[in-house]
């Protein structure tokens, strides 16, 4: 109600540009992962990403998270505490609000012609891969999904890729990339860290493999709309804006330039 005072412990609304979404569930899941639902209603795209915001004044920039499952009435992001923005994130309960400004970025390619698609995730890398497996297995009920998982430690949301593709393979302390035979595919989708999507690209290379690589950047994101260069990327075709031209680009771009 305008003019009352806010109750102690009442939290403020996050600002910021964006649509205010209430949060249905935040859930923890071990190793600093958490799974976050909000109520919002969205066609985002697999490999898409939101701005995200539950703060007031600080941090000053909202945090760009994946989206990692969507209907049309809820999205869910998976993240990893890193910082400030994150941790604040972890905070979050079921009725809170929350700022989401999105769908951004290009997303994963449509492959109406793959047959054998492998999905390859390192870390918080995995998150955009779910609906990336969904999306593939119902555009194209012929095609088969692999997924390659890599944890540092403790996997997690196995059973959840296992019930969207057609074999999960997890990989754990080591190097996920060692599992994937290239040579195996039709189209190959990656994201993680840049050493671990580098040397899929490399390993794509050494092999000779026809199949085409997508990675999905998550260079340091500002404004997240194209307008401050903060993201900026070297390719193949010039500097990009992680944030609008990506964050999918061919592996060739990215990785096959000096
Ligand atoms: C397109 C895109 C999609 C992303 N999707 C996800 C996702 O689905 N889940 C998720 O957990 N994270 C994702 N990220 C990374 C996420 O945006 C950052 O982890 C987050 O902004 C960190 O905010 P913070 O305030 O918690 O940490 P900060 O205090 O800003 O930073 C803490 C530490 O994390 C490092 N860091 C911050 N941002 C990044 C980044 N983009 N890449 C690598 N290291 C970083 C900093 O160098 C610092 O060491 C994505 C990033 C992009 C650009
Ligand atoms: S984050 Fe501002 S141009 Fe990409």
């Amino acid at each position: 109600m305008a003019g009352l005072a806010k109750q102690e412990g009442e939290k403020a609304a996050p600002r910021g540009v964006g649509n205010m979404a209430k949060v249905i569930s935040n859930q923890p899941l071990g190793e600093g992962f958490y799974l976050l639902r909000a109520e919002h209603q969205n066609n985002a795209r697999a490999g898409q990403f939101y701005m995200l915001r539950a703060w007031e004044q600080y941090p000053v920039l909202s945090r760009p998270i994946s989206v990692y499952d969507a209907d049309q009435e809820t999205l869910s992001f998976l993240y990893q505490v890193v910082g400030k923005g994150t941790a604040l994130l972890a905070g979050l309960k079921p009725g809170d609000t929350i700022t989401l400004d999105g769908a951004h970025g290009n997303g994963f390619p449509a492959l109406p012609d793959s047959k054998k698609i492998a999905l390859v995730g390192g870390g918080v890398g995995i998150a955009p891969l779910y609906l990336a497996a969904k999306t593939y297995q119902k555009e194209n009920p012929l095609c088969t999904v692999d997924v390659y998982l890599g944890f540092r430690e403790k996997p997690i949301l196995v059973r959840e890729f296992e019930a969207v593709s057609g074999r999960v393979a997890v990989n754990v302390g080591g190097f996920v990339t060692d599992e994937v035979d290239p040579l195996a595919y039709d189209a190959l989708v990656s994201c993680g860290p840049t050493p671990m999507m580098k040397a899929l690209y490399e390993k794509c290379v050494n092999v000779k493999a026809d199949a085409p690589l997508y990675v999905s950047l998550e260079n340091r994101m500002a404004c997240g709309i194209g307008a401050c260069l903060v993201c900026s990327c070297k390719t193949a075709g010039g500097n990009r804006k992680v944030c609008k031209d990506g964050p999918v680009f061919l592996g060739s771009e990215v990785f096959g330039i000096d």
